[in-house]
């Protein structure tokens, strides 16, 4: 089946050409170089610029995937959670597409396509080996949201747990912040500075692990984001660096130790901007083996390809009532079932 997947929750406008779950065209165009002179996402300009790149990414698309809109059997739209103005933006178009084709429609959340990120078996002719068995358990790291989940089936899935204040991509780009890297996006810069770091001074810096002992699967980063900004001018960028990374990752594979160990789980599932980190992709890799898939890093961030994976196992879903669908910036990943 042909499957046209549409992603504009915040500051990426990407369209997708998926058959089933082989991504033939992946296009994405970005507002967020505009944003690092904000130090963060205007939601008016991010819906301003879905808007004039919407209709050049289809056509890219498109012709790149070389395919034709009467060719496809599904479409796939990102409905939330997200920024009102930009998620409005992909559904209405969406639901246009879908009107006058005659293409069914069905909804996907934002975070769902995250953890089917890890589900594409083809990307762009390129085999991608993941060997999904169910249950499943899916951590996901991004600007926006840390969860772990537990899915026993495409549609059976339990909340365990998530942040309880920032996210962890937040708090990397709040600690690239404090530390002049960059105004907006800094996680792959703390990533980069770290590396730079060879070897403490007799007393190098020790940023506390939050949460790690809990009896839960919570998450909490924005303490350890105040206690870089109480600590960082004592060290280098690179050691303050380092050692917040390495908490992170530290905090975040406990959990998900945790939950590994009461859920016995056959496949984890790491995904979100936040997957994209080398130290987090190694130290899991270590502990899990292959049981631990990873999306191809340049699907961490948002795409719509992950979008169309999902409108893939949800097709069942796929409606020509579009009253029905709607933008939800509130969406998450609790009370699905
Ligand atoms: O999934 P995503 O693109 O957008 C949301 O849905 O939120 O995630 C973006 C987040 C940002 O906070 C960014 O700094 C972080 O992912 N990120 C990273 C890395 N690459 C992106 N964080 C740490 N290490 C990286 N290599
Ligand atoms: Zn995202």
């Amino acid at each position: 089946m042909y499957i046209l997947a549409i992603e504009t929750s915040c500051d990426e406008t990407s369209v997708s050409v998926l058959k089933d779950s082989a991504v033939l065209s992946n296009v994405v165009a970005s507002s967020s170089n505009l944003f690092e002179e904000t130090g963060g996402v205007v939601p008016e300009v991010a819906s301003r610029k879905q808007l004039e790149y919407i209709i050049p990414v289809l056509q890219k698309a498109l012709i790149q995937a070389k395919i034709t809109i009467d060719q496809l059997d599904l479409i796939g739209v990102t409905v939330g959670p997200g920024l009102m103005g930009s998620l409005m933006v992909g559904v209405n178009f969406a639901k246009c597409l879908s009107a006058i084709y005659s293409i069914p429609l069905v909804p996907i959340n934002h975070l769902i396509g995250h953890i089917y990120s890890g589900f594409i078996t083809n990307y762009l002719g390129e085999d991608v080996k993941n060997d999904i068995k169910f249950p499943i358990l899916s951590l996901l790291v991004s600007g926006g949201h840390t969860d772990l989940v537990l899915i026993k089936t495409h549609k059976d899935i339990t909340y365990l747990g998530g942040t309880r204040d920032d996210a962890s991509g937040e708090a990397f780009d709040k600690v690239a912040r404090i530390l002049g890297l960059s105004n907006y996006l800094g996680g792959p810069l703390i990533s980069k500075k770290s590396l730079e770091f060879k070897k403490a001074k007799v007393k190098g810096l020790k940023l506390p692990r939050p949460l790690i002992g809990s009896n839960d699967f919570d998450f909490s980063f924005s303490g350890l984001k105040t206690a870089v900004l109480n600590s960082y001018k004592d060290y280098s960028v690179a050691e303050v660096s380092n050692e917040f990374e390495q908490s992170v990752v530290d905090v975040l594979l406990k959990k998900t130790q945790k939950a590994y160990e009461i859920y016995n789980p056959k496949t984890i599932i790491v995904s979100g901007g936040v997957s994209a980190n080398s130290r987090l992709r190694n130290t899991f890799k270590k502990l899990f083996g292959n049981k631990v898939i990873f999306p191809l890093p340049l699907l961490c961030g948002d795409n719509a390809a992950m979008v169309g994976c999902a409108a893939y196992f949800y097709k069942e879903d796929a409606t020509f009532n579009l009253d029905k669908i709607n933008a939800d910036p509130s969406l998450s990943l609790q009370n699905l079932t």
